[in-house]
């Protein structure tokens, strides 16, 4: 699972039908799915939903996890490569979910393991498994994808979940606003393959379209990823979702983060019932159970 490219509107559906499935079963039938099999984790950036998301969701069919969290303890420190590190770990292991710092580097992982590997984010250019959850919390809360009207916020420069959320939505029938500072707008050298797939609106004034949304993503803008720290600060800030923007929203609308949020959604919003963004990262947990599933049971489960 590298890109969410790869996958077609057939093949997401099937992975919903099967998370529908994992949160239906019963524990003990659900430790039968992937038992006695091993996850392994490797992730050289840091992470709290995504690792431990897998750790819970492997735990949930009845497999084990090890890996590496931090790679200042591991032999990266010696300078042992990401090849090398990738083909140790899938001696250990049955699957692999790999977080790194550069785009590209699930591919190059897949290429040199001899077990299946899961693109846990690759530097600015994907996270899949966040898009397969973000899709899934969709149609969950709005009960449909088709049809809606989907605004996308912050950092959509550097925002990796954004690019698999868009390449995700190309999928189906949605009419998608993109509202971002002029220096976070979508990477040019994506926008010809975004638009082969959907059209979008831009525009920096979060206002302008906010009444005709149904579902609201809002992202933190990636500060470690700046180049230089004086840019971020001219950006930092710059939309804050509070409870006079969600007055001016659809009674009905969701509010979707990938999460982690540092201050564009305020805590007033969180007991509201648009906020979906904690439900989001519940479902984070039951898509992965059912990617793993599906990815380590050939004729699916
Ligand atoms: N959404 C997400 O990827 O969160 P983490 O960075 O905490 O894994």
């Amino acid at each position: 699972i590298i890109s969410i490219k790869d996958f077609g509107k057939d093949q997401l559906e099937k992975i919903f039908a099967s998370t529908d499935k994992i949160m239906q079963l019963s524990p003990s039938d659900r430790r039968e799915i992937c038992k006695g099999k091993t996850l392994a984790y490797l992730f050289y950036e840091p992470s709290t939903r995504t690792r431990l998301s897998f750790d819970s969701a492997m735990a949930s069919v009845g497999g084990n996890s090890l890996g590496i969290s931090d790679t200042n303890s591991s032999s990266t420190q010696k300078g042992e490569s990401l090849a090398d590190t990738v083909r140790i770990m899938s001696i250990y292991s049955d699957v692999l979910v790999l977080r790194h710092t550069l785009d590209g580097s699930s591919r190059f992982a897949a290429e040199v393991s001899d077990k299946p590997v899961i693109n846990a984010g690759s530097g600015t250019e994907e996270h899949p498994t966040q898009a397969i959850q973000d899709l899934f919390t969709i149609k969950k809360e709005k009960k449909k994808i088709d049809g809606l009207k989907i605004g996308i916020v912050g950092d959509l420069k550097y925002g990796r979940t954004v690019y698999s959320l868009l390449y995700g939505l190309g999928n189906y029938d949605v009419d998608v606003h993109l509202i971002s500072p002029e220096s976070l707008r979508i990477r040019s050298d994506s926008t010809y393959e975004i638009k082969q797939r959907l059209d979008y609106k831009e525009s920096t004034n979060i206002e302008e379209h906010i009444d005709e949304l149904d579902v609201l993503y809002v992202t933190r803008i990636q500060k470690e990823r700046f180049p230089d720290e004086e840019e971020y600060l001219k950006v930092k800030g710059s939309y804050v979702v509070g409870l006079d923007l969600l007055k001016q929203m659809k009674e009905d609308s969701i509010i979707l983060h990938p999460l982690p949020r540092i201050d564009e959604i305020s805590p007033d919003i969180d007991k509201t019932k648009n906020a979906k963004y904690f439900e989001q990262a519940e479902y984070g947990k039951h898509t992965r159970a059912a990617l793993l599933g599906l990815t380590l049971n050939e004729n699916g489960f």
